[in-house]
């Protein structure tokens, strides 16, 4: 369809003095144009000659539409002092000759004809084909929420648009690589104002490993170019990234003791599972020493069991089970540390010097003076009790040797005192 047929019904003059006439006018349109749903659509319309002024000649421009339903509707009609525009509160042309639509609908899409004769120059026509472009709306993304590990595939979300013209590519990611399209299936649908809605859905095999994945999905699409809207030019727009959550079942359980087990806390006991979700609660289970389990039905809070003010007899083998699922257990040992009460008894006889402390403060100071005749021996033991063997180090703070580790045993020993040996002791 390059040339379409000059309508001679309605341009008899052309039929008349213009036939066989070699024709030295040419006008050229853009092959396509473009415009966004609602801006403006412009056709350029340019004119070239053989060199003639065509000021003093008569001449007349006709814009002609037509689309696929119908044929050839006259749009513009030029001719000396005659300037008509059928539909002038939609459309006008400039002194250039360009065809302006002001706001680009649906029923302007279609081709454009514009056809100039020239007395003595013969006739041209060329014709333009006129798009139309809207960009779709965000698309927004629906994640299933039940999600479960599975050997097939099944549906993982959904993502809706509408507004689109003409229909967009749908890209689905996954922590953002593309994912095939064969998992992808679009279904659009004619919206009553002629634009496009999407349903999109994604539907692949999911695994415990895809738990926390990210997905979004992005359209593609062109809206209307640089040139006159033509060629178009493609964006993008993505709709938000969500995380989804697999369910899937536990092989194994597992008992932790949480932070720190020291007596006179509150020492914590969680059972977990390598599935998805935890269970909902465990059983906790005491194992004695002939090898019979205790039911822990005190402090137990759903998969945690809270021993309060733990005591050293706490210590021992335990047992969960988590709660509905194929009855996994796990044990662990728990050991309660207790916290040492320390004893600072200076000998020699008369000066008894005694201190308790708890070896959880992290520095230790005793400033209470220990006087010893000179030459006499000293000996100042400490005696601290704890769960596990605690280490000893006495430092004196003398003059140059700030810090002097002098003994590493629980019992400093100072034999024939002499003043060096004067200072501050810290443990
Ligand atoms: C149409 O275009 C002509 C020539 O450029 C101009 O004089 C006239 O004002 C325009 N009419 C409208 C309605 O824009
Ligand atoms: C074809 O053009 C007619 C007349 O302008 C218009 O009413 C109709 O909506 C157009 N049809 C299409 C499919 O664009
Ligand atoms: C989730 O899916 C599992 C198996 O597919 C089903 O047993 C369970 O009832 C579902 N849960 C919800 C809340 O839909
Ligand atoms: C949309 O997401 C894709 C993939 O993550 C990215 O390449 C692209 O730049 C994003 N587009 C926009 C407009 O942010
Ligand atoms: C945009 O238009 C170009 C040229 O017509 C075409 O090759 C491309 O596939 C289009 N892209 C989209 C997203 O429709
Ligand atoms: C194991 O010891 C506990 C208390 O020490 C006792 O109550 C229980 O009967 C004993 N069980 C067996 C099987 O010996
Ligand atoms: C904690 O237990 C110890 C003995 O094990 C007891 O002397 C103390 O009173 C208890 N403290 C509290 C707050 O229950
Ligand atoms: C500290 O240790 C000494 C020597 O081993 C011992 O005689 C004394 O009874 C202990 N004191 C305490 C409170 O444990």
């Amino acid at each position: 369809m390059s040339t379409p047929p000059i309508n001679y019904f309605l341009f008899p003059w052309l039929f008349l003095c213009c036939r066989g006439v070699t024709t030295g006018v040419k006008v050229t349109v853009p092959e396509a144009v473009g415009a966004e749903l609602g801006k403006s659509l412009l056709i350029p319309c340019t004119l070239s000659h053989d060199g003639e002024s065509l000021q003093s000649l008569s001449v007349m421009l006709v814009w002609n539409y037509k689309n696929d339903t119908s044929c050839c509707k006259r749009l513009v009609y030029f001719h000396d002092s005659t300037r008509d525009i059928t539909e002038s509160k939609r459309m006008n042309v400039s002194n250039d000759l360009t065809l302006h639509i002001f706001k680009m609908s649906f029923a302007d899409v279609g081709s454009y004809m514009c056809s100039l004769s020239v007395v003595g120059h013969g006739t041209s026509v060329a014709t333009s084909k006129a798009y139309i472009f809207s960009a779709p709306t965000t698309p927004e993304i629906i994640i299933e929420s039940n999600l479960t590990e599975s050997e097939t595939t099944q549906k993982v979300g959904v993502c809706h648009s509408k507004d689109a013209y003409p229909k967009a590519f749908v890209i689905w990611y996954q922590d953002g690589q593309a994912l095939p399209e064969q998992q992808v299936q679009n279904v659009w649908t004619r919206q009553k104002n002629q634009l496009c809605s999407l349903e999109s859905v994604l539907t692949r095999q999911i695994t415990r490993q895809d738990n926390n994945a990210r997905f979004h999905c992005q359209l593609v699409y062109n809206m209307s170019g640089a040139n006159f809207g033509w060629p178009p030019k493609e964006q993008n727009i993505n709709s938000t990234s969500v995380n989804i959550v697999v369910h899937y079942p536990a092989t194994r359980a597992m008992l932790h003791v949480q932070g720190h087990a020291l007596e006179g806390n509150v020492v914590t006991l969680e059972c977990s599972t390598d599935g998805n979700p935890q269970p909902l609660h465990s059983e906790f289970y005491r194992i004695l020493d002939n090898g019979s389990r205790l039911h822990m039905k005190n402090g137990r809070v759903g998969n945690r069991l809270l021993l309060y003010n733990a005591s050293r007899d706490d210590s021992g083998e335990y047992a969960c089970s988590a709660a509905g699922l194929s009855n996994l257990q796990a044990t662990t040992s728990l050991h309660v540390y207790y916290k040492p009460k320390g004893l600072v008894m200076p000998t020699p006889q008369h000066e008894s010097h005694s201190v308790a402390w708890d070896l959880d403060k992290p520095i230790l100071s005793h400033r209470e003076e220990i006087r010893v005749r000179l030459g006499k021996s000293l000996v100042v033991h400490c005696n601290a009790t704890s769960s596990s063997r605690p280490k000893y180090a006495w430092k004196k703070e003398g003059i140059g040797m700030a810090g002097q580790v002098v003994s590493l045993e629980s019992t400093l020993h100072i034999k024939k005192v002499s003043y060096k040996d004067s200072g501050n002791y810290t443990l």
